[in-house]
């Protein structure tokens, strides 16, 4: 029998809600197809500050080093916010991210057949979505040096520093031929290099290394086009390669392209070593504990984890389908809720996806 070892991060917020589904999901799958998880929950984010004064502990990092995967849900609240810097929640994701060496992170886009009347988008213009946002998660103005307040001044300064290495772009770039290969083979890279010389480099860098695969069909977006691109016509794109911050804030707007954030998974790998496979959306501490959050991208990434990070294919794809039996059925959570469905509860929703399995 196959033997896994997961870690789970449910953090904070709507975490604990949504990993609760997503563990019944993986404890129904794994009898079902013969293979032994072993769930080994540690603490991260807000209750990990409460609890070791730091978001991402050295046991929590220790225990994800060591395991085949990480399951996270989210984290941060509004009550963390002012906290110094590096005791954030936030903080402690980019800390993660960081000592997992997490350069790319995957966010599929695709239209779900029953959510079509869901975006706030015409159906026209979102029925043939399916696209890929490859993001560099670990370099960029999140991580640049030098960075900080000045406040000893008259007027106070802050600053960041937007910083790539050209090997920081070469290496996500091969990720996204990768993806794009299993594809169209068309990648659209997006970049600010009107204005921004570390754009520049990005531009050039994506030339050169895409340039060596014959079969790649490449396109370069400034940003801003790219926004708008994304909302008039978002079926051009298959694969968008993009940097840290540019990533961040298209694939929030993408997900909505889906009718909710609530429906984005994502997945953050390295070249070698466990992935860390979590929901796009954040930790939503408005509706914690109401039990009505959307637990599908928490779904989805499990998937996401099942197929890359584990290699079982079937249980993965079974986790799909059950989400879209249970949608074209008419259930929805609340931010689903067009007027025309059922809408469940968090844990409602959870239950029809596990029978569906
Ligand atoms: C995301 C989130 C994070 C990011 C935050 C919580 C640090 O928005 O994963 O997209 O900006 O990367
Ligand atoms: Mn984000």
């Amino acid at each position: 029998m196959k033997r896994y070892k997961i870690v789970l991060l449910s953090g904070d917020g709507i975490g604990p809600e949504i990993s609760e589904i997503s563990i019944k999901i993986l404890k129904k799958l794994s009898r079902k197809y013969a293979f032994d998880i072993e769930v080994n929950e540690q603490y991260f984010g807000g209750i990990a500050y409460e609890k070791y004064n730091d978001p991402a502990p050295k046991v929590t990092i220790d225990h994800c080093k060591a395991s085949d995967a990480v399951l996270l849900a989210c984290v941060g609240d509004v009550k963390y916010d002012t906290l110094a810097r590096e005791l954030r929640p936030e903080s402690g994701l980019l800390k993660l991210r960081s000592a997992l060496n997490l350069f790319a992170n995957i966010r599929p886009v695709k239209i779900r057949k029953p959510l079509l009347d869901s975006s706030s988008l015409k159906k026209e213009i979102i029925e043939n979505v399916d696209l890929i946002v490859v993001r560099e998660l670990i370099g960029g103005i999140y991580f640049g040096q030098p960075r900080g307040q000045i406040s000893n001044t008259k007027v106070k300064k802050a600053f960041n520093t937007m910083v790539y290495e050209s090997n920081e772009i070469e290496r996500i770039t091969k990720v996204a031929i990768k993806i794009a290969n299993q594809r169209s083979k068309k990648i659209c890279s997006i970049d600010k290099s009107n204005v921004l010389e570390v754009s520049q480099l990005w531009r050039d860098t994506v030339f050169n290394v895409t340039s060596k695969d014959k079969e790649i069909s490449l396109s370069n977006m400034y940003v801003d086009n790219a926004a708008m691109q994304l909302v008039k016509d978002p079926s051009q794109f298959d694969v968008i390669l993009t940097s840290n911050l540019f990533g961040d804030i298209l694939s929030d707007l993408a997900a909505m392209l889906t009718g909710s954030i609530g429906m984005l998974p994502s997945a953050s790998l390295s070249n070698s070593g466990p992935g860390v496979f979590e929901p796009v959306h954040g930790s939503a501490p408005d509706i914690a504990g109401k039990n009505i959050a959307n637990p599908i991208a928490m779904a989805l990434s499990t998937s996401m984890m099942l197929k890359i990070g584990l290699n079982e294919i079937d249980a993965a794809n079974d986790i799909e389908i059950a989400i879209d039996n249970v949608l074209s059925k008419g259930y929805r959570t609340s931010d689903l809720n067009n007027g025309n469905c059922q809408v469940l509860s968090c844990s409602e929703i959870g239950e029809k996806i596990i029978q569906e399995i």
